[in-house]
C-alpha cells in the first residue's frame, strides 16, 4: 500500500502522524512510504531523516493524490477539503461531531475517514488519546510552577521548598490518567499533593501505585471548596465520557483561593471544570479572574511536538500497520477496536454520535464495508 504522510498546515501545529521509525516499519513490511517535505521539521525530523528509511520525499499534491493511506494530526481544514477524494483512506485526529462542515466535506468526497479519537477498547479505553492526556498532565505542574513565579504574576513560591520551608500544596481534580501524571510530576517536583476523585475504584488503584506519596480524598463540593482554598496550584483533570466537564469549580470558589495561586485548568478541550474558565492558546496562554492565573489551553500537547509525536506514533502504528497490510475493510473486521474509529465512509456516516450531532443519517459501518470493498 502507499502510505502518505502529510504536513500539518493548522496553525501552532509541529506533530507530525509519523516518526522515521515508524517509516523504517513500513518500509520493512513492503509498503511505500510518500513524505511531504518538511513534514517533520516541526518535531525535529528532517526529510532526510525519512530518506534514510526508504521513504520517498514528495510534493503535498503527490501525498495527497497518489496515497491509498493518508496519515495526519489534525483534521482538514477548508483549504484542504478539495483533495478529500475517494479511494483514499484519512487517518487522523477529526473531532467532527463539533464541526458540521468538515462532516459533510469528508462523506460527500466519498473519503473513508477514520478518527483516532474514536479508535475505543471493548472497556471504554481510548488508546490513541491517552498518550496526549499524559503529555498534557505532566505538562500541568510544570505551567503551574512556571506561573507561581512572582515575575509571572503569580504568588512567589517555589512548589518544592527548601531545606526549612515547606512545598507548596498541588491540588489535582480527578485522577484519571491526566490527573495521574499531574500527581508523579507535582511529587516530583517537591510538592505537598492531595488527588480528588470520584470513583473509589480508581482510588484504590492511585493508593496502591502512589503509596503514601498524596492524599486521595472523595471529591464532593464540600471537599474541593476547602482544599482549592489552601492550594497553592489546582489542576482539573475532570472527564465525564461524552459530555461537557462538569462545572465543579464556582466563581465563588475560585474568589476564596489565594491570591496569585494558579488554576491549570487541563479538561479546558471539554468546556473546563470551573465557571471562570474559558479555552486560552500558547501564544497567549494565561488570564487572571479574582486574583487567581488561569491557565486554560486547549492544545497543551502541542507545546512539546517532539515528545507529543512520539507519544502519538507509538500507539497509532500498529493501526497503521493493520490497515496498510490489509486494507480497510478486512482490517476492521479482524479489530473491532479500529473499526469504531471508522467515522465516514462512502460517503455515509457510521459513527452514531456524530451522525446524531449533525442530524445525518447513520448507517451501520458492516452495512457499508465488506473485505472486498477497500
Ligand atoms: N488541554 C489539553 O491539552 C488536554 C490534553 C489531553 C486531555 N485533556 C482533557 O483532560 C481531561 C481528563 O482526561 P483524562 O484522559 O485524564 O480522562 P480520564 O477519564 O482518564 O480521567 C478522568 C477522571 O475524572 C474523574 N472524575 C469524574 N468526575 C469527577 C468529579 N466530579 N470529581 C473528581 N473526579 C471526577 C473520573 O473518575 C476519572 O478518573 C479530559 O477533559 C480531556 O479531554 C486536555
Amino acid at each position: 500500500m502507499r502510505v502518505g504522510v502529510a504536513k500539518e498546515i493548522k496553525p501552532q501545529e509541529y506533530r507530525v502522524a509519523l516518526t522515521p521509525a515508524g517509516a523504517r516499519e513500513l518500509v520493512q513490511r513492503g509498503h511505500d512510504v510518500v513524505v511531504e517535505a518538511g513534514a517533520g521539521a516541526g518535531s525535529q525530523f528532517r526529510d532526510a531523516d525519512y530518506a534514510a528509511t526508504g521513504a520517498r520525499i514528495a510534493t503535498v499534491d503527490e501525498v495527497w493524490e497518489t496515497s491509498d493511506l493518508l496519515l495526519k494530526v489534525k483534521e482538514p481544514i477548508a483549504s484542504e477539503y478539495p483533495r478529500l477524494r475517494e479511494g483514499l483512506t484519512l487517518f487522523t485526529y477529526l473531532h467532527i461531531a463539533a464541526d458540521e462542515p468538515l462532516t459533510r466535506a469528508l462523506a460527500e468526497s466519498g473519503i473513508a475517514a477514520v478518527a483516532y479519537e474514536t479508535v475505543e477498547t471493548d472497556d471504554r479505553r481510548l488508546p490513541l488519546l491517552a498518550p496526549m492526556s499524559e503529555v498534557a498532565g505532566r505538562l500541568a505542574p510544570q505551567a503551574g510552577a512556571h506561573y507561581l513565579e512572582r515575575p509571572r504574576g503569580g504568588r512567589g513560591l517555589l512548589l518544592g521548598g527548601v531545606a526549612g520551608v515547606a512545598p507548596g500544596k498541588v491540588v489535582v481534580i480527578g485522577g484519571g490518567i491526566v490527573g495521574y501524571n499531574a500527581a508523579v510530576i507535582a511529587i516530583g517536583l517537591g510538592a505537598q499533593v492531595t488527588i480528588l476523585e470520584r470513583s473509589v475504584d480508581r482510588m484504590r488503584h492511585l493508593e496502591e501505585v502512589l503509596h503514601g506519596r498524596v492524599s486521595l480524598l472523595m471529591s464532593s463540593t464540600l471537599q474541593i471548596e476547602s482544599s482549592v482554598a489552601d492550594a497553592d496550584l489546582v489542576i482539573g483533570a475532570v472527564l465525564i465520557p461524552g459530555a461537557l466537564a462538569p462545572k465543579l469549580l464556582t466563581r465563588g470558589m475560585v474568589t476564596g483561593m489565594k491570591d496569585g495561586s494558579v488554576f491549570c485548568d487541563v479538561a479546558i478541550d471539554q468546556g473546563g471544570c470551573a465557571e471562570t474558565s474559558h479555552a486560552t492558546t500558547h501564544d497567549d496562554p494565561v488570564y487572571e479572574v479574582d486574583g487567581v492565573t488561569h491557565y486554560c489551553v486547549a492544545n497543551m500537547p502541542g507545546a512539546v511536538p517532539i515528545t507529543s509525536t512520539k507519544a502519538l506514533t507509538n500507539v497509532t502504528l500498529p493501526y497503521v500497520e493493520a490497515i496498510a497490510d490489509h486494507g480497510l475493510a478486512t482490517a476492521v473486521a479482524l479489530d473491532p477496536v479500529l473499526a469504531r474509529g471508522v467515522n465516514v465512509i462512502d460517503g455515509r456516516i457510521t459513527y452514531r454520535a456524530v451522525a446524531e450531532a449533525h442530524g445525518l443519517e447513520y448507517t451501520p459501518l458492516e452495512d457499508v464495508l465488506r473485505p472486498s470493498t477497500v
